[in-house]
């Protein structure tokens, strides 16, 4: 980013070391940030291959009618075998771009919330960047699970406000299909894949307001990879030997917690941004459990004209995917429009959470 210094009011004080804290001025020129942030586009993909929840049953003992009534979920898309985070991410930054009106050359930064890359390194980012035509943008991953998404966001607004980047490209991408033990009764039902994106940029008017995230990890154990990739490792250091570390889940201790404590998260997201419930125009929850969203919007005393989202019945859980993805099927079916102020929220492994209030492009 350019320098500006032609605020620079530094005063020569640097003799004066009497309140024992140094005043010498600043050697540094300051960041020079957008006023203001929002978000300028949205888009998502999903993948074409649609799981009904008969196949499911063909895998675990279980019920369609079970399904439904203990998640909501109807059906989940997986990728194809040749599909992975980046071959999704792909259109839809494409999409949010076009409706930005923005060119990959604009981006100066990617933000890649994913926990199913599978590989430590390099990120799915600096891939993404360069199939995207975006090099070289800054690019990196960002471990934050369901959360991941609305963690990018905070994240997005910052950079582009303390003037490190202009254009954030933030993705939501998950392929949890490869993390799923199709054979585990208490998660084989839940997860789906797809890629949502949003671009944030600047703004004359506060478009994003402030985030209310946390973490309680002394939870880690609720939702984690089944075993570590060292416990995997054979004897010899070289080889591999074990079962494939797929996602495990203690239901009941995710579904208390999301259902007791994400309600005052989510009323404190609106607090910080000044807007009263009955102002609320959309409500876009992570999509982890339909009876969660429900006891969400009783909690939070939502009002019945204020459009919940559930797309949870045709997408399951797909993590960090799932407030874009959610939010794009709103827009494209209407239910949302351009200048609404939405509430996003997302929690989920480790324990995780992020809220804040938008406004959509
Ligand atoms: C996974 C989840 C849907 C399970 O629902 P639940 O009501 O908690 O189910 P439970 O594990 O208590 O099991 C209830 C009963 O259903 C049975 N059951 C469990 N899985 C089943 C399945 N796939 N099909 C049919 N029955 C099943 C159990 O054996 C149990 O039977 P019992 O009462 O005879 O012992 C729910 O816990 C949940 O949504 N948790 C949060 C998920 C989540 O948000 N994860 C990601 C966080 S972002």
């Amino acid at each position: 980013m350019s320098r500006d210094t032609s605020n620079d009011t530094s005063n020569d004080t640097s003799n004066d070391t009497s309140s024992g804290t140094s005043t010498r001025p600043g050697r540094l020129a300051p960041p020079v940030g957008a006023g203001h942030a929002r978000v300028l586009g949205v888009g998502a993909y999903r993948p074409e291959r649609v799981i009904t929840n008969e196949e499911v049953c063909t895998w675990i003992d279980s019920s369609d009618e079970w399904i439904r009534e203990r998640s909501g979920i109807v059906e989940r898309r997986w990728a194809r075998p040749d599909e992975g985070v980046v071959e999704m991410s792909l259109p839809a930054a494409r999409a949010a771009l076009d409706q930005a009106g923005l060119a990959p050359a604009d981006v100066d930064a990617i933000i890649m919330a994913t926990v199913t890359w599978p590989y430590a390194t390099p990120s799915a980012a600096a891939v993404l960047a360069e199939r995207l035509g975006a090099t070289p943008a800054a690019a990196f991953d960002l471990s934050a699970a369901c959360a991941g998404f609305c963690h990018g966001v905070a994240l997005a607004n910052d950079m582009v406000r303390g003037g490190s980047a202009r254009h954030v490209l933030v993705i939501g991408v998950e392929k949890l299909s490869d993390f799923t033990d199709i054979h585990d009764r208490g998660t084989a039902f839940l997860f789906g894949d797809g890629a949502g994106a949003v671009v944030v940029g600047p703004s004359d008017r506060p478009g994003i307001g402030p985030t209310v995230w946390g973490s309680d990890g002394a939870q880690w154990q609720a939702i984690m990879q089944k075993q570590s990739w060292l416990d995997l490792k054979a004897e010899d250091g070289r080889h591999v030997e074990g079962e494939f570390p797929a996602l495990v889940m203690a239901g009941q201790t995710v579904f208390r917690w999301a259902v007791w404590q994400m309600a005052p998260v989510a009323q404190k997201a609106l607090d910080a941004a000044g807007v009263a419930i009955d102002d609320l125009d959309v409500f876009v929850p992570h999509q982890a459990n339909v009876r969660i969203i429900d006891a969400m919007v009783k909690q939070l005393g939502l009002p019945e004209h204020v459009p919940v989202a559930r797309d949870i019945a045709f997408s399951g859980n797909t993590s960090a995917a799932s407030i874009p993805l959610a939010l794009q099927r709103m827009l494209d079916e209407g239910v949302a429009k351009s200048g609404d102020l939405a509430l996003l929220i997302g929690f989920g492994a480790g324990l995780v959470y992020a809220a804040q209030v938008v406004e959509l492009p």
